[in-house]
C-alpha cells in the first residue's frame, strides 16, 4: 500500500491556493489540508471537499494572525493523525497594488507584512514539529518575480515587492538554519486569478502543475533557492 503524502495550503479559498487543492486531491495518494480565512466564505473549496471526502479536509487559517496561526496546530494534527507533514505551501498573501516608495499607505505596508511575511514565518516554526515527522520535510514559500532586485522591475508595486523580498530572505535562512529541511520560494509567474488580472500570461491551471511537480521533485540542492515555476533560477 503507497503511504499517503500530506499538504496543508494556506489561502485557498480561490485563485492558485484554490486550483493546487484541485489537483493535489485528483491523486488519491494525497492528503491535503485545504486551509482559508473563512471557510463560510468559500464556496468552490467546499464543493472540492464534497468530492473527495477523507482525502481534503478545510481547516479555517488566517495568516495575519497569530492566535489564528497557533491555533490551527491542533487540529491539523488532530486530521493528520501519527502522520507528519510532508509539504508546506505559504501561498496566502495579499497587495497594496501599484504603490510606490514614497506614496504608499502605512498600514498597507504594516499589514502586508504581517500577512506576507509574518504568515509565512509563524507557520514555519509552528509546523516545524509535524514537517519534522514528514516524510518529504519541503517548505515552499510562493514568492513573485517581483521581489528581484537581479530582474529590475523599477518602481512599481512597491509594498507588495519589499514583502516578498523579505519573504526570499525567510526562505534562504530557513534552508541554512535547517539543511535537513528543502525550504524554497517559488515565483508563479503571472496567473490569471484575481491577483494576477484578466491580462495575465498563464491560465492558472498550466502554474499549478508546474508549482507542484517542482515541489515533488525538489532535492536539497532546491533549498535556499529563488525558483521560477518552470524550475529555473531566479535573480536575487
Ligand atoms: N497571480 C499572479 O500573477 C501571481 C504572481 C506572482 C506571485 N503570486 C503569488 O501567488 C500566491 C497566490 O496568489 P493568487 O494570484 O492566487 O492571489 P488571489 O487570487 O488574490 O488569492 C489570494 C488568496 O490568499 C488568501 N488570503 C489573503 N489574505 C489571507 C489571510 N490573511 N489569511 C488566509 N488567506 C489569505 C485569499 O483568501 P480570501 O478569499 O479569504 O481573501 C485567497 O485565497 C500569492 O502568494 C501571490 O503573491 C501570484
Amino acid at each position: 500500500m503507497v503511504e499517503a503524502t500530506t499538504w496543508l495550503v494556506t489561502g485557498s479559498s480561490r485563485g492558485i491556493g484554490l486550483e493546487l487543492v484541485r489537483q493535489l486531491v485528483s491523486d488519491p495518494s494525497n492528503i491535503v489540508v485545504a486551509t482559508c480565512r473563512d471557510p463560510a466564505r468559500a464556496p468552490k473549496l467546499s464543493a472540492l471537499k464534497d468530492a473527495a471526502p477523507g482525502q481534503l479536509y478545510v481547516v479555517a487559517l488566517d495568516v495575519g494572525s497569530e492566535a489564528s496561526i497557533r491555533g490551527s496546530v491542533a487540529e491539523v494534527e488532530g486530521i493528520l493523525g501519527s502522520k507528519g507533514l510532508d509539504y508546506l505551501y505559504n501561498n496566502a498573501a495579499i497587495t497594496e497594488g501599484d504603490d510606490s516608495a514614497f506614496d504608499f499607505s502605512y498600514d498597507g505596508l504594516l499589514d502586508t507584512l504581517r500577512a506576507n511575511v509574518g504568515g509565512p514565518a509563524l507557520m514555519g516554526t509552528v509546523y516545524l514539529p509535524l514537517l519534522e515527522k514528514g516524510r518529504r520535510k519541503v517548505i515552499v514559500n510562493m514568492t513573485s518575480g517581483l521581489a528581484s532586485i537581479g530582474l529590475d522591475f523599477g518602481a512599481k508595486n512597491a509594498t507588495y515587492s519589499i514583502s516578498k523580498t523579505a519573504l526570499n530572505m525567510l526562505a534562504y535562512k530557513q534552508a541554512k538554519t535547517r539543511p535537513d529541511l528543502i525550504a524554497y520560494v517559488v515565483d508563479p509567474g503571472w496567473v490569471k486569478t484575481d491577483m494576477g488580472g484578466p491580462d495575465a500570461m498563464m491560465e492558472v491551471e498550466e502554474s499549478v502543475g508546474r508549482l507542484i511537480r517542482l515541489a515533488t521533485t525538489a532535492t536539497a540542492e532546491s533549498s535556499g533557492r529563488f525558483l521560477r515555476h518552470d524550475g529555473e533560477q531566479v535573480p536575487w
